[in-house]
């Protein structure tokens, strides 16, 4: 393949081992095309970017029709009328008190400026995150990533960063036997963190409402409003990672939404604009006017032509409820998978929330993680002409998450080949 040839030649990194090597030349909706004919059934959506499914019409005639009159003006420079109708539509769509943005250009970028703004609101300089979480690979959000692998061998990271477990039912680290218990535990563990660990001086608790990259983890539906109490007690900001979990993906706009609980601040990226580079984080309108003008800034941030798609996918969003679509197909997928851990001692847990869905495949009765028979599932699910991702923090976690504009038929059949899948490398092991 010659894109191989030119990736492991002039491309720093080049693929990561266990990607798909499929050479994609176009895609639409929910099919991807490869470059020697192949159609693929898109389950992973460029992780979690093309929402309202690839190139969809309404965001592609938006961005046509943005190219021909500005490409790009920098926000802070000019004022740049789609920066402003987009950032007057994200206070829109957010919850509670949300109000002003800034725009950017990548998930890592909203979130380190995020933390940079709670610094900046609170006078305070530390952080607290979460065990197995993901929040970018700049150098402060990988400081606030809970999870060694990511990190590959780049420490010393930023000091002032205190860890409290992630509550991971599946796993949890203190053996509870309810899921709401395993919510308390964690964030009584969260007020120890900030109690013991920090001096005293902790601007923000940042966190994935559905932790991604760690595998799919969706914490009990007590977990934030518990863990907002503490925060409060102790003046410090809930700064909300969005930026995967965002845009329909778990059936309401933002994961946040199923908890009940507001955010001072709150990051997003991946499904804002169904694929152009766009990124934000919203915040409350105290805490936003800390920052004073030039305070903050990004050249290529708030793209004029990213904005305009971000601005029709906001409209496809709701126009077409993807959202609820997402709920239903993800009820659809869940209720048939769900079995599968009965049936196959590969499959330890099936977990998720609207088209954000985790499988995580175990050896044995002592959930030993089988990362090798993850590669294998994703591997033979290509060969049946579905793209799906591994990930989690054992790399033994299949993720299924497609575009939100998936049909039944489609769910149909992500259900019927992962099974078939599934007991074939089940019987292989
Ligand atoms: C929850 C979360 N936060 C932040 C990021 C970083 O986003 P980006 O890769 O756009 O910098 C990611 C990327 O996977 C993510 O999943």
């Amino acid at each position: 393949m010659q894109t191989k040839k030119l990736y492991d030649e002039y491309m720093i990194t080049s693929m990561v081992p266990g990607f798909d090597p499929v050479e994609v030349e176009s895609a639409l909706g929910t099919t991807i095309r490869s470059a020697s004919g192949e159609e693929y059934l898109d389950c992973f959506s460029g992780i979690a970017v093309c929402n309202a499914g690839h190139r969809h019409p309404k965001v592609i005639a938006a961005a046509k029709a943005q190219l021909d009159q500005l490409v790009h003006c920098c926000t802070y420079v000019y004022y740049s009328p789609m920066a402003g109708r987009l950032a007057e539509a994200l206070a829109g769509i957010t919850p509670g008190a949300l109000r002003k943005s800034f725009l950017a250009s990548s998930g890592a970028e909203a979130i380190e400026g995020a933390m940079r703004l709670a610094r900046h609101f609170t006078g305070r300089n530390e952080f607290a995150a979460l065990t197995h979480s993901f929040h970018g690979r700049s150098y402060a959000t990988l400081s606030i990533t809970g999870n060694s692998g990511r990190k590959k061998s780049g420490g010393p990271y930023m000091p002032g960063v205190v860890f409290a477990p992630a509550p991971y039912f599946y796993r949890c680290p203190f053996g509870s036997k309810t899921e709401a218990e395993c919510a308390e535990r964690s964030a009584e563990q969260l007020a120890n963190a900030i109690r013991y660990q920090s001096s005293g001086n902790v601007a923000a608790f940042v966190a994935e409402p559905v932790l991604g990259e760690g595998g799919i983890l969706v914490p009990h539906e007590s977990y934030f409003r518990l863990v907002k109490e503490i925060l409060d007690d102790e003046g410090i900001l809930f700064l909300c990672d969005e930026v995967q979990s965002g845009f329909g993906r778990t059936g309401k706009l933002f994961a946040i939404e199923h908890y009940g609980v507001e955010p001072e601040i709150m990051a997003m990226a991946k499904g804002i604009a169904d694929g152009f580079p766009l990124s934000a984080f919203i915040a409350r309108p105290d805490v936003g006017d800390s920052f004073t003008p030039g305070s903050h800034l990004s050249t290529f941030g708030g793209n004029p032509v990213s904005c305009a798609a971000a601005l029709a996918n906001i409209e496809v969003m709701k126009e077409e409820r993807l959202p609820e679509n997402a709920a239903i197909r993800g009820e659809q997928l869940m209720g048939a998978l769900k079995p599968l851990e009965n049936e196959l001692t590969l499959v330890g847990e099936v977990r998720g929330r609207g088209l954000m869905i985790g499988l995580e495949l175990v050896k044995d009765a002592d959930k030993t993680p089988a990362a090798e028979a993850a590669k294998e599932v994703k591997t033979r699910c290509r060969e049946a002409g579905l793209l799906i991702g591994v990930g989690g923090s054992f790399a033994n976690v299949v993720r299924l998450q497609p575009p939100l504009v998936l049909t039944e038929t489609e769910a149909g059949r992500i259900i019927d080949t992962l099974s078939k899948v599934l007991r074939e490398v089940s019987g292989a092991l």
